[in-house]
């Protein structure tokens, strides 16, 4: 059997990652989710690939330092510009990691877009411009990513979805942001179900409430408001969704595929 998991050969290892080549999608924001997870990562060994739309060497170069600042050691990183709506991009960067890092091993799907709207104001062009990075481009990044752990036959995929998917809509977001969801939700079953016969793994987070720049569009109020509903009465932190990453990323959850999981302080509990 390829796939022994933890099995009889488990050690008890404090850096889940160590020496994991970790791909983490949309990390360019010190404040996002991808940030946090790959702060988290680093952390725990892993050498990072830093992808999003906006990188330029100065985020780069931002992102390196803060990340060492916060762990207290030299990390390797490797930030990369990509727009995940572009096929040719993500064969272009999942080659140039390789290169680099000799192989990648996990991929975190954290790059995406929000847009609040009644679904009778949303125009075609906004509908095709979150469709084409949050589900389309999560496909892309995901098929760049399977065709080096399918010849591997290991590799492990989180993809970032969204409470939106699950409840109708988002606290923020409108129907094309909770559509969008819901197909990464689909999708990341169908990639575990299609590649679990070749050791890899596919795992979807739905978050709600993490303090990121996401949650700026709210005024105070609304976001009192959308508080005092929370169960933990709080919003969440990047680390905390950064956790649940590391879980999925890590043998830790080495029997887990398929699965969605919630991080939203209990605002839906099913
Ligand atoms: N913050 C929350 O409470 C929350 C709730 C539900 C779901 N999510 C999901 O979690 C993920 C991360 O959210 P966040 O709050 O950190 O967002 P964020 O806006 O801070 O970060 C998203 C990043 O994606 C990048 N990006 C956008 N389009 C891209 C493209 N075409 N190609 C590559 N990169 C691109 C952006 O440049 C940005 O750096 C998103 O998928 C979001 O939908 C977040």
């Amino acid at each position: 059997m390829k796939n022994k998991g933890l099995g009889e050969n488990k050690k008890y290892n404090l850096l889940q990652l160590e020496n994991k080549v970790c791909v983490i999608t949309g990390a360019a924001s010190i404040r996002s989710i991808g940030y946090g997870t790959a702060e988290l990562f680093a952390a725990h060994g892993a050498k990072l690939v830093i992808l999003d739309l906006v990188m330029n060497d100065e985020i780069a170069n931002d992102l390196t330092h803060h990340i060492e600042k916060q762990i207290g050691k030299k990390t390797e990183i490797l930030c990369l510009q990509c727009d995940i709506r572009n096929t040719s991009d993500c064969d272009k960067v999942i080659a140039m990691a390789v290169a680099h890092f000799g192989t990648i091993d996990c991929l975190v799907n954290c790059a995406g877009i929000v847009k609040s709207e009644g679904m009778l104001s949303i125009t075609d062009e906004e509908y095709d411009l979150i469709m084409d990075v949050n589900l389309k481009g999560t496909f892309n990044i995901c098929k760049s990513a399977l065709k080096v752990f399918a010849e591997k036959q290991a590799g492990v995929i989180v993809n970032l979805s969204s409470l939106a998917a699950q409840r109708g809509g988002g606290l923020v977001g409108g129907s094309h942001y909770a559509a969008s969801k819901g197909g990464v939700i689909s999708l990341t079953k169908a990639i575990a179900r299609e590649f679990a016969p070749m050791n890899i793994r596919a795992n979807a987070i739905c978050p709600a409430m993490i303090e990121t720049s996401m949650l700026d569009g709210l005024s105070e109020e609304q976001l009192n408001d959308v508080i005092s509903g929370i169960p933990l009465k709080r919003v969440g932190k990047t680390v905390e969704l950064a956790g649940a990453c590391l879980f999925l990323a890590s043998d830790l959850s080495g029997f887990i595929t398929g699965a969605t999981i919630d991080v939203n302080g209990g605002i839906h509990i099913h």
